[in-house]
């Protein structure tokens, strides 16, 4: 709800109030955003009584803005703090004094045209949107606030006018500016490289600048857009806990700068250094949207903003629909294929349960290796694949499974016949430096954008294709455009992701039943935009159960888990090289939307009886695994994380258990639960895993008849005979009980006994609880 309160806005979500006042002088005035409050007697109490100028500070029209928290900012007029927008005028002035036009509330969201956007389907959304003129008359700011209530996210944006004739260079425009009168918050940002995404970085605030920023033309695995103010001490539970995203797949900026008066400026929006946009007389630029949202605690956070991301982000026919369990062949067969191994690994899937089959990289132009033929979609790599796509797609069809498709759009070879024909599309010069032997297409420029478009509807059409998996495995380092005239080289890099909006847009639109996953070398690009189009991500290349573990976990504090492939990999893993057994290689997909990339073909019977029941299991807990709500129960203390997904009607959960290394007498291990109903009974029991009798290595001497070697016959004979089971759990208690104390689990293997009960588990060990409501 929006309400306007003299000279007051005040935006209401169920839990949540965000509030500014026009002052007199026609700034606006940041009044406050958290906990929701009550502004039915006056708001009065809010604006601070300061009216002698401090010290040495700068005065304009008695209006202090070096200490003033403001919804908007421009360089000069006495404030010191990195500003919202900066504007160069055809005579170099960069004096822009904003102030206060006119605002109105809008029952609906406007459209934001070659941006993705949040959108609302019910229809409740409102909008404030507020027009600043600058004081010349040169140039007008809009910002736009629309209130997502059902999920406490406020999102907003900026749009920058220019009323002249001629023309004016933007130097930034952040999409967010949020003014704190504090400075005892910690910014975490999520920071990381490839295959080590999402962690977390904790940087107190104060009277310096903290900066969380890509600068390698995505949103980047090195810092993610999403990032987190909060108390320094707040809990899951408690503590003031902000949550920032910005709708955008390129370079972005999160800074939270202090001043000398103890105030805090977070501005979100496209990263500025290098950044440069000529606006001709008349046009209006506008900025990405951004996102916030406030909980008392990171799980009300994260609550808000999982809701957000599925309801007002996710579109489609995708959106609501559980997503199929799938084999991808890349860590099984990487180039080396042919029609008759993918039939294969297909029809191995198919027998397991599984029900989409993924062709990865490898199947056009002449591409064995990573060094030719990005760019060629339209060739078929037709030693491998006689029968084209088309065919192969019926064959897998054939055997009850969707087909899926990789494709890398945005890049192309050097050895390709796309860059013979066009080596200007390349953004960048030729000598650059590349990556993965790859250039970058200039997404900017129209014949590119229209080239793909074409190509890929043509390679979407030629087959049964059900899913595309669009991946971008190089990050962008030059950004000279051979477009644009020297004066817009600063725009090459928005371009280029505009560029991409328009032909994912396009795309989407014509195959519409297509389920989308974007990838970049796994989590290069996790982001909203992206998100926009594509209902799910590539986390990471990462599959190694531990590795994961933690790259999920951090990752849910801005995104849930609908969006998260996670997929069963080999062992050894291919990126750590240890060794998880396939229980809990799955324990931890199951956490996402779970797949299968390890050589199905290569496991043993055992192996493959496991992986037919846990397939099994995915499928009848499915809906609570994809799409309940993600509760972050353990971090990591003591070695140990817990998350669980509890069904939307809270009848059950699943709840992993994980544990980083096995310590020697650590203490009880506590389940812990949240989300269930206080006043149900939940019973507990545990997915029975595999325990390998070899892992217990000589003590089984200690009670076998006859002496076994390691690695002996004999020990692979013993194995198959005596299969010892693990634990079983069998508690019930109530949601009340479980969510205040949580569940003591059985006794973990310790060294000085053994018996059926024992939860012998190891390094990167795991188990899934369920909890059944009675
Ligand atoms: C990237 C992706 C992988 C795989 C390869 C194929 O690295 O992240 O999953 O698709 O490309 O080349």
């Amino acid at each position: 709800m929006i309400e306007q309160l003299q000279n007051v806005y005040a935006l209401h979500t169920d839990r949540t109030t965000y509030c500014f006042a026009v002052t007199a002088q026609g700034f606006l005035q940041h009044l406050h955003y958290g906990r929701r409050i009550d502004l039915s007697a006056g708001a009065a109490p809010l604006l601070p009584q300061e009216h002698h100028a401090p010290g040495n500070a700068a005065v304009m029209e008695g209006a202090f803005l070096e200490t003033l928290l403001q919804e908007t900012s421009s360089p000069g007029l006495g404030d010191l703090r990195e500003s919202q927008v900066a504007v160069r005028m055809a005579d170099g002035d960069t004096l822009t004094d904003f102030r206060f036009e006119h605002a109105d509330i809008l029952q609906e969201k406007p459209a934001l045209s070659g941006l993705p956007s949040a959108y609302d389907e019910s229809g409740r959304a409102e909008t404030l949107r507020v027009s600043l003129l600058e004081k010349k008359g040169r140039l007008r700011l809009t910002l736009f606030y629309t209130v997502f209530e059902d999920c406490d996210v406020i999102s907003r944006r900026a749009e920058l006018t220019n009323l002249m004739d001629q023309s004016v260079t933007v130097l930034r425009l952040m999409s967010n500016q949020v003014d704190f009168d504090r400075q005892d918050l910690v910014m975490t940002s999520f920071n990381g490289a490839w295959a080590r995404e999402f962690e977390p970085t904790h940087t107190p605030c104060g009277a310096g600048v903290v900066v969380s920023e890509s600068r390698c033309g995505v949103s980047s695995n090195r810092a993610n857009p999403f990032v987190m103010l909060h108390a320094p001490c707040a809990t899951e539970e408690h503590g003031d806990c902000y949550g920032f995203h910005l709708i955008y797949s390129g370079d972005h900026r999160a800074c939270a700068c202090g001043n000398a008066y103890g105030a805090l400026r977070f501005l979100h929006g496209i990263q500025p250094d290098g950044f440069s946009w000529l606006l001709e007389g008349g046009e209006t630029f506008a900025a990405p949207e951004a996102a916030m949202t406030w909980g008392d605690g990171f799980a009300a956070m994260s609550r808000g903003l999982h809701r957000f991301v599925r309801e007002h982000i996710v579109r489609g026919e995708w959106k609501r629909r559980e997503r199929p369990v799938l084999v991808n062949s890349w860590e099984s067969l990487y180039f080396r294929f042919n029609h008759h191994a993918l039939v294969k690994l297909a029809g191995q899937g198919k027998h397991l349960g599984a029900e989409l089959f993924v062709l990865d990289d490898g199947w056009f132009g002449k591409r064995d290796s990573d060094t030719c033929s990005l760019g060629d979609w339209t060739t078929v790599h037709k030693k491998k694949l006689p029968r084209g796509l088309a065919g192969l797609a019926r064959d897998i069809n054939a055997l009850g499974m969707l087909f899926g498709l990789w494709v890398e759009p945005e890049m192309v070879s050097e050895d390709s016949d796309l860059f013979r024909a066009h080596p200007e599309w390349i953004l960048g010069r030729r000598d650059q430096a590349v990556g993965r032997n790859q250039y970058v297409l200039d997404m900017g420029r129209r014949e590119a954008q229209e080239h793909l478009i074409e190509a890929l509807s043509r390679v979407f059409a030629a087959a049964n294709i059900s899913y595309v998996k669009w991946d971008m495995n190089r990050i962008i380092t030059d950004d000279y455009s051979a477009a644009l005239p020297p004066e817009r080289q600063g725009e090459s890099r928005h371009r280029y992701v505009l560029g991409l909006y328009h032909v994912l847009d396009e795309l989407t639109k014509r195959f519409p039943h297509i389920l989308f996953e974007a990838c970049a070398s796994g989590g290069n690009r996790t982001d909203l935009g992206m998100l926009s189009y594509m209902p799910q991500v590539w986390l990471s290349d990462n599959t190694d159960a531990l590795c994961r573990c933690r790259i999920q976990y951090h990752a849910s504090f801005g995104y849930p888990q609908s969006v998260m492939g996670a997929h069963v990999s080999g062992s050894p893993n291919h990126q750590t090289l240890r060794r998880t057994p396939v229980s809990g290689r799955f324990h931890v997909a199951a956490m996402g939307l779970l797949g299968y990339e390890c050589d199905l073909r290569e496991l043993s019977h055992d192996e493959k009886l496991q992986v037919a029941s846990q397939i099994e299991f995915y499928k009848q807990h499915r809906a609570a695994l994809q799409f309940g709500d993600l509760h972050r129960l353990q971090g990591g203390e003591g070695g140990i994380w817990q998350m669980s997904c509890v069904s939307k009607d809270r009848e059950e959960a699943v709840t992993l258990l994980f544990q980083q290394e096995n310590r020697p007498n650590a203490g009880a291990v506590r389940l812990r639960a949240r989300g269930l109903e206080r006043e149900c009974a939940y019973r507990i029991s545990v997915l029975p895993v595999k325990v390998a009798l070899k892992d217990f290595g000589g003590l089984v001497n200690m009670i076998s008849p006859v002496h076994i070697r390691q690695d002996s016959l004999m020990q692979t004979i013993a194995e198959k005979v005596i299969a010892p089971k693990s634990e079983s759990e069998d508690m019930t208690a109530t949601g009340d009980l479980l969510m205040t104390c949580g569940a003591y689990v059985k006794q973990s293997f310790s060294g000085t006994g053994w018996d059926a009960e024992t939860r012998v588990m190891g390094d990167s060990g795991s188990r899934l609880y369920i909890l059944k409501k009675q």
